[in-house]
């Protein structure tokens, strides 16, 4: 039989963690367990935590908030002997452009992910979980919270979870609004009342971090896996996607497409399937131009990349990371120069100030970006833009500055024509901008 026809809570397609999106019982915590929820949680607490990361280790989890770490192993270096408390933080800060798949997978089943949640809890025995929801999340804050309240009602938060001896109490924390708060550490500090800045690493946060005790940090869709893999075991969950990239992805699909969402398919479906079968193609048949597989903070890729596999190997291969899974769809009438200004000013915007590189390169980045898309380039802003890329990626403080190169690099490999026609012509060839005409008053 098909190892994914074996799976609990009727698991019959491709569908893991959105496979009940349409019931919409599944909100409230009683059609939650009507549809099978907190089964998974049950069969943990009736394991011992160190067989809990062992199964999820051996299910090739690898985290969905970008960085692809390995989940379980990431639980494994927990250590237990500090006499300090362990905490579990979930990351909701989901500020990536271009993403939404957690506040979906939050706003259709919010107790997926707490069910996620105190697995995590149990297995590096914590007895103090966070959820760490981004600060624009007004509505998705107070799901969460409702969630939490009924969870405790029904017994699987509190005192003694579900009649076991295991205790875990879960606190909702509304962010602060900025995205690098999302960055692990940034975060850490964000929840400890301090400025969102990220920290020097080491220590890793797995040995000092939150109060400077050992933390685990996961993203939302990383957690809502987790219920299944207890359910349904390692190898189901290996049955899915590729090798090395085991699982499915919830991929948000936005931009030029015709039905932009957020659609689960399994690891290494090539990005044509994604962009043709479930987003129903580029917006009114144009031609696809650039895409991003991982949100903004990843490298645009082109319509030559159309068959590559959407997995964390595959995408690297081809120049460009799986990150959190976010198409940004281009089209033909789409003016790099103009989405690569409109991305720097967001990371220049969100640079949290704490190092130079980024502080002062993403805002001399969109500097340069505004002038040639105005169509005041100079013939040497194009090496000037290749340098200020190499001297940011790799030489700043935390990764929000690499991410920031991304746009800037991907779209001078791909589209060096398009920025030199920008400073031939003295104008944006797509949009008309040119000296004296700001690219606000032509769209207008
Ligand atoms: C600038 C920046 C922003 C980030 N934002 C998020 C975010 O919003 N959500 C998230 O889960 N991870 C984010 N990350 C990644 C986290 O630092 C961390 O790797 C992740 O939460 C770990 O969870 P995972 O192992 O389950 O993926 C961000 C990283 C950087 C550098």
């Amino acid at each position: 039989m098909d190892p994914r026809r074996a799976g609990g809570r009727g698991v019959t397609t491709d569908r893991i963690i959105t496979r009940n999106w349409g019931n919409p019982d599944v909100f409230h915590v009683d059609g939650y367990v009507a549809n099978g929820g907190y089964a998974g949680l049950k069969k943990a607490l009736a394991m011992a935590p160190e067989d809990v990361i062992e199964l999820v280790k051996g299910s090739g989890l690898r985290g969905r908030g970008g960085a692809g770490f390995p989940t379980g192993v990431k639980w494994s270096f927990v250590p237990q002997d500090t006499g300090k408390p362990t905490y579990v933080v979930c990351n909701f800060d989901e500020s990536e452009p271009g993403t939404f798949n957690n506040r979906e997978l939050v706003d259709r089943e919010p107790h997926q992910l707490l069910e996620g949640l105190a697995i995590a809890a149990y297995a590096v025995r914590c007895h103090n979980a966070y959820i760490y929801v981004r600060g624009e999340f007004l509505h998705q804050g107070t799901i969460v919270r409702r969630a939490v309240e009924e969870a405790y009602d029904r017994g699987f938060l509190g005192k003694g979870i579900c009649g076991s001896d295991f205790d875990l109490d879960v606190v909702p924390h509304r962010g602060a609004g900025a995205y690098i708060c999302g960055e692990e550490t940034g975060l850490l500090n964000s929840l400890e009342g301090f400025r969102g800045q990220p920290r020097q690493r080491p220590p890793f946060p797995a040995v000092e971090g939150l109060y400077a005790s050992p933390t685990v940090i996961n993203n939302v869709e990383t957690l809502c896996n987790v219920p299944h893999i207890l359910e349904n075991g390692a190898d189901w969950f290996r049955g899915f996607g590729t090798a090395k990239s085991p699982g499915t992805k919830v991929f948000s699909v936005s931009g030029k497409v015709e039905r932009p969402g957020n659609y689960e398919v399994p690891m290494g479906t090539p990005f044509r399937v994604l962009l043709e079968e479930h987003a129903g193609g580029v917006l009114g048949g144009k031609a696809l131009k650039a895409w991003t597989p991982g949100g903004s903070s990843t490298p645009m890729l082109t319509a030559e990349h159309l068959d590559v596999g959407l997995d964390f190997e595959s995408l690297q291969a081809a120049g460009s990371l799986l990150g959190t899974g976010a198409a940004i769809v281009l089209d033909e009438t789409d003016c790099v120069v103009e989405a690569a200004r409109r991305l720097l000013a967001f990371y220049a915007h969100e640079s949290c100030g704490k190092c130079t590189p980024c502080r002062e390169g993403t805002w001399w980045a969109v500097r340069v970006l505004s002038r040639i898309e105005e169509g005041l380039g100079r013939p040497e802003d194009l090496p000037i833009m290749n340098d200020l890329g190499r001297n940011i990626l790799f030489r700043a403080f935390c990764p929000l500055a690499d991410g920031a190169v991304s746009p800037i690099t991907s779209t001078l490999t791909y589209f060096r024509e398009e920025y030199e026609a920008h400073v031939r012509e003295g104008r944006c060839p797509f949009t008309g901008s040119g000296p004296g005409r700001r690219i606000e008053e032509v769209a207008s």
